[in-house]
């Protein structure tokens, strides 16, 4: 896909396409109005007729003669007064949705044309980029494992219209991140739902080892389960004892910012099948822990991201993959392992293995020094409880940080909602066996805290945030698939950390 900026006054536009907002109040605005009157009332026809009534989401494309562009595409953007970036993005997705069905190869999006200040730097930047984004979120189509999936998209050029201003910088460096955000979210999805006997841990690796071959200031290094053993790492190759498909930690350095600057650390899980292990989970929706290794996968996808648009920063991206099964080598409840840290820690559940892999990835991170750490997981079910589908779950060590992340989720409509790290909690997770017990001793309550407390043993004095993605990284029922997130609100914490 082609994504530019168009400085040509509307009435000059040339293209297959021009998309148009309507609000549900009638009234015309902007480039409507100018559309409406310079193709004799058309759009004002339209509303009268009740043709289209603004509700957000709604689209019709007309068809003009006589004029350099060849259709009208008016969407509905609901009520003007409560215009947000979540109804832009709607609109824009619906739109770019129903003209990419059609055969129509270009097209010139005004719909924040009267509506929005495209000469304000910050407006402009988010305008361009959830146009950007939009688009290959539309486009995404799983097809590895069928093919009929497969949709024919005609559509190759993407403009977003100035009706004759000089196009801004910010503009356009909108439509260059959102393109790479685009990109990478895909990718997240792909590796999301992709089937555990394709996506596995030397899988996810060759991904990354990929990525990196494309860009010169980053590299790659990935330990095998005899290293893994050599550093220590036992709490993570205790969950991976009952596999037989290899273990491996993925570690990516992307040195691109100032010399001295110290790196900003991601850690993804990448359980790459989660059956509970010897805690054997029910069979009813087992399929969908293929999805727990999303936080591994935005990994990657963030990777992408900075590798792609070679931002200006010092970051390290770690990602622990292995399987959760059982077998008679399998981990059993009360078994008692030593971490990398040198804690130990009594596993009286090994369904409760996301945070076992992240212990030793987390202390293995402290190596590069890290400024900070941020690590994602699909980690409990009692999260999915707690925020539902809307949610991420956001625990720190930091409030500085945690307010960060929680802006950076307000900014991209990726939202996080922070949960306390008291010590009431951590108290909970104590052991007669051993330093900690990876599940709660002291009552059932606040799962999702409790894994935060155990995470929080491992990382020392840094600044540290974890994100809970178990309810928001993907969608169940018909519309099964993975949803990309949190790669919106973590692109944005990176993009801002490289200007810093
Ligand atoms: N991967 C799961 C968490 C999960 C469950 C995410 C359902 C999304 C949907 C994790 O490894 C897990 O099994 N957690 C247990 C922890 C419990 C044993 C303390 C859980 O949430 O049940
Ligand atoms: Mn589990
Ligand atoms: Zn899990």
């Amino acid at each position: 896909m082609k994504f530019a900026t168009n400085n040509k006054k509307i009435n000059e536009i040339k293209s297959d396409c021009l998309m148009i907002s309507v609000f549900n109040d009638g009234k015309l605005r902007g480039a409507a109005k100018l559309v409406s009157t310079a193709n004799g009332k058309l759009i004002d026809d339209f509303i009268k007729n009740k043709d289209i009534q603004g509700k957000i989401g709604q689209t019709r494309i007309i068809p003009v003669t006589g004029k350099s562009y060849k259709r009208i595409v008016l969407v509905g953007c609901g009520k003007y007064e409560n215009f947000s970036q979540k109804n832009y993005r709607r609109a824009v997705i619906s739109a770019l949705n129903k003209i990419s069905k059609s055969n129509h190869k270009s097209v010139v999006s005004l719909i924040h044309d009267g509506v929005e200040k495209i000469d304000n730097p910050k407006k402009a930047y988010r305008l361009s980029r959830v146009l950007a984004e939009s688009w290959h979120s539309i486009s995404y189509q799983y097809t590895t494992t069928k093919e009929s999936n497969k949709k024919n998209l005609g559509l190759r050029k993407i403009e977003i219209g100035t009706n004759g201003k000089k196009a801004t910088r910010d503009l356009k460096i909108g439509l260059e991140h959102g393109d790479a955000i685009g990109k990478a979210t895909q990718l997240v999805k792909h590796l999301g739902d992709l089937p555990a006997n394709i996506c596995t841990p030397s899988y996810l690796a060759s991904v990354a080892r990929k990525i990196v071959s494309k860009n010169k200031s980053a590299t790659l290094k990935v330990l095998n389960e005899v290293q893994m053993k050599k550093l220590g790492m036992n709490s993570l190759l205790s969950v991976t004892a009952g596999a037989k498909e290899p273990a491996k930690m993925i570690i990516a350095e992307f040195k691109n910012g100032p010399k001295n600057q110290k790196p900003v650390a991601v850690v993804g899980k990448g359980i790459t099948f989660d059956t509970g292990g010897i805690s054997l989970k029910p069979s009813n929706k087992m399929d969908e822990m293929k999805y727990d290794m999303c936080g591994a996968s935005t990994t990657i996808g963030l990777l992408q991201m900075v590798t792609e648009l070679n931002l200006p920063i010092n970051a390290v991206f770690v990602v622990p993959a292995c399987e959760n099964v059982p077998s008679s080598t399998a981990t059993l409840p009360g078994d008692v392992v030593k971490s990398m840290s040198g804690t130990t820690i009594e596993i009286l559940n090994t369904d409760a293995e996301g945070r076992l892999i992240l212990a030793d990835a987390l202390t293995y991170t402290q190596k590069y020094k890290p400024k900070l750490i941020i690590d994602m997981a699909t980690l409990t079910g009692a999260c999915v409880v707690a925020l539902g589908a809307h949610h991420s779950g956001l625990m720190s060590n930091s409030d500085q940080l945690a307010e960060k992340l929680f802006e950076c989720g307000q900014t991209t409509d990726d939202v996080t909602w922070r949960l306390p790290l008291t010590e009431e909690y951590a108290d909970q997770i104590v052991s007669n066996f051993a330093d900690v017990a990876n599940i709660s001793t002291r009552g059932s309550g606040a799962g999702t805290i409790t894994a935060g407390c155990f995470l929080q043993k491992f990382v020392g004095d840094y600044d540290w945030a974890h994100i809970d993605i178990a309810g928001v990284a993907w969608a169940e029922g018909a519309n099964k698939g993975a949803t990309g997130r949190p790669m919106g609100l973590m692109s944005e914490f990176l993009i801002n950390e490289s200007k810093t």
